[in-house]
């Protein structure tokens, strides 16, 4: 952490409410959630099946809409924000990184990486050098040109992780990134996230079902009926 002291939040969530319909009737997930992740910090999110990870990383993400509450993150208030803004706000902040990678098959590691960039006012050899260095960072460089199909799991979530950072955002939401790879595998693309965090300072919001994987994490909070309880690790 480069700040010892006032660390400014980077997500703030508070009194939060969101929940779905379902043949006509609501089902609340959250009812007055508060949530705050300092600048910096790289979080492990566990919790049972269906208690809202996911809909929590929606939500961060700026897909899914609050019911009601407030949602900051860095001086933006996304609660308040139209789809248009929430998804341009998207594009310069955020980096999502999927269990199944979500990498598009006819394009080589190197276009997959590139597409976040085509939104931006970046010329051809901009990108190109953009695309050089992150998937240098993630080790693939001699793989630019290689197709998905033809990459371990563990390959392919780095080259997943390449396009989550070649723009450059300070927050990346990580939904299950190691849940399809062995423990070797899986320890790489976590190591990576560490680096990430500690060297790069990105804030880090992790989901994970394995409590290995979340001691990569600086702390970890369990999710149970709406609510955070943070995990007590014994001191090292
Ligand atoms: N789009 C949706 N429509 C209706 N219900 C949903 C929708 N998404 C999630 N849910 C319900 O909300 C709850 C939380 O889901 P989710 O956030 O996916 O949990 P988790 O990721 O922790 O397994 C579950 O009960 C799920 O069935
Ligand atoms: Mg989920």
């Amino acid at each position: 952490m480069t700040q010892l002291f006032g660390q400014q939040p980077h997500i703030m969530l508070s009194g939060v409410q969101k929940g779905y319909r379902f043949s006509g009737e609501a089902i609340p997930i959250f009812s007055g959630l508060d949530l705050t992740i300092p600048r910096g910090d790289f979080v492990a999110i566990m919790g049972p099946s269906g208690s809202g990870k996911s809909t929590l990383l929606n939500m961060l993400a700026g897909i899914d809409r609050l019911d009601s509450g407030t949602l900051c993150i860095g001086a933006s208030r996304l609660d308040q924000m139209d789809e248009a803004a929430r998804s341009s706000w998207r594009a310069h902040h955020m980096g999502m990184i999927f269990q199944f990678y979500n990498l598009l098959p006819m394009l080589t590691a190197e276009e997959n990486v590139e597409l976040p960039l085509l939104l931006k006012p970046l010329s051809r050899k901009e990108r190109r050098v953009r695309v050089e260095k992150v998937l240098d960072l993630v080790g693939l460089g001699a793989r630019a040109k290689q197709y998905p199909a033809l990459m371990s799991g563990g390959q392919q979530q780095r080259v997943g992780i390449a396009r989550a950072i070649v723009s450059d955002p300070d927050l990346l939401l990580c939904d299950e990134p190691t849940g399809d790879l062995d423990r070797k595998s899986a320890d790489e693309v976590l190591d990576m996230l560490r680096f990430l965090n500690r060297e790069l300072e990105k804030t880090i919001v992790m989901v994970t079902h394995d409590p290995q994987a979340a001691l990569f994490a600086r702390r970890t909070l369990h999710l149970d009926k709406g609510n955070f309880v943070e995990e007590k690790r014994a001191a090292l």
